[in-house]
């Protein structure tokens, strides 16, 4: 009976780290889903920009070459860029920039 209850004391703790351990490929997840509700709607859908409006595609040979550090510093620094995208938290432009580089393949 007591091995029975310490099984499932362990059971219950690896469940409770799994559940707070961010998973890699949720993040991925979450950069499509956060690239879609806020940059889409720019960028387009497959990242492919917009040239008439000035909208710069995120596929084009030269992002493909820029740095992460680069591409995430553009998110933050573009003055275009609405508010709600300058103060993405870090993470989330990590994950969008994750999924933008799926894109580029
Ligand atoms: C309101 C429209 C708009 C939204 C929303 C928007 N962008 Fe932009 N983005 C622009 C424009 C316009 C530029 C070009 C600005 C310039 O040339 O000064 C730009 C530039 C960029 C650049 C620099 C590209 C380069 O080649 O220099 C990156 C990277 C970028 N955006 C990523 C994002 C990401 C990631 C999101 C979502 C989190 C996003 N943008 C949301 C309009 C938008």
């Amino acid at each position: 009976m007591k091995t029975t209850k310490l099984v499932m004391l362990i059971v219950t703790i690896a469940i409770a780290l799994f559940m707070l351990i961010p998973n890699p490929s949720w993040a991925a997840d979450d950069g499509a889903a956060i690239y879609k509700a806020k940059c889409a709607a720019c960028h387009g859908a497959d990242a492919a920009g917009k040239p008439a409006a000035k909208i710069p595609s995120l596929v084009s040979d030269e992002t493909k070459k820029a740095s992460d550090d680069d591409l995430i510093k553009k998110v933050a620094g573009t003055a275009k860029h609405p508010a709600g995208v300058k103060g993405l938290p870090a993470d989330d432009v990590k994950a969008i920039l994750a999924y933008i580089r799926t894109l580029q393949k």
